[in-house]
């Protein structure tokens, strides 16, 4: 069995987000999704809400599943979970260097590799923090995020 896990803040998941599990079904056999979160930084969604909204996104794909990781290291949560890989998607080199340090340091741990993806270039400036902000001022985020988060993003739009 290999397992991979596709960690993030999912707040909210985006249609970029799930091109990344998607494709990482196809390379793994199992995808755990790991929904970290920082006490400090409580975000738009709850971790509840990110959950749901994820459950319903991923619900065509079997070979993935959800998880909540608080409190923990990624490498101690991958461990615990038996996975061999981080996977990311890259949209730009931006991305990577934010990431590069972060990969670096979980393969430092405990020798935990990170597979990285090239975004789908179609959704390159798809990200959760510009979605947020176009749905709040009034902008058309169709078919960048599932339509369930679009209807919950605009619900918190008009209050
Ligand atoms: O979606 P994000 O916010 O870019 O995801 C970043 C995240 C949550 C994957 C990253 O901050 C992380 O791995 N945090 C877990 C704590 C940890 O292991 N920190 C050391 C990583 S080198």
């Amino acid at each position: 069995m290999r397992r991979c896990v596709c960690p993030g803040s999912y707040d909210p998941v985006t249609n970029g987000h799930l091109d990344v599990v998607r494709r990482a079904t196809e390379l793994f056999d199992e995808v755990v999704v790991a929904v970290l979160t920082n006490p400090a930084k409580p975000g738009t969604f709850t971790t509840a809400e990110r959950i749901e909204l994820l459950e319903a996104s991923l619900a065509d794909l079997p070979r993935a599943r959800i998880a909540e990781v608080s409190g923990a290291l990624l490498v101690d949560f991958c461990r615990a979970v038996e996975a061999t890989a981080v996977v990311k998607g890259l949209r730009s080199g931006t991305d990577f260097a934010y990431e590069l340090p972060m990969a670096l340091m979980n393969r430092h741990l405990t020798g935990l590799e990170t597979v990285f993806l090239p975004g789908d270039p179609r959704l390159e400036h798809v990200s959760s923090s510009l979605v947020k902000e176009v749905a709040a001022l009034g902008g058309d985020i169709g078919g960048l995020v599932p339509d369930l988060v679009r209807d919950r993003l605009l619900a918190l739009r008009d209050g």
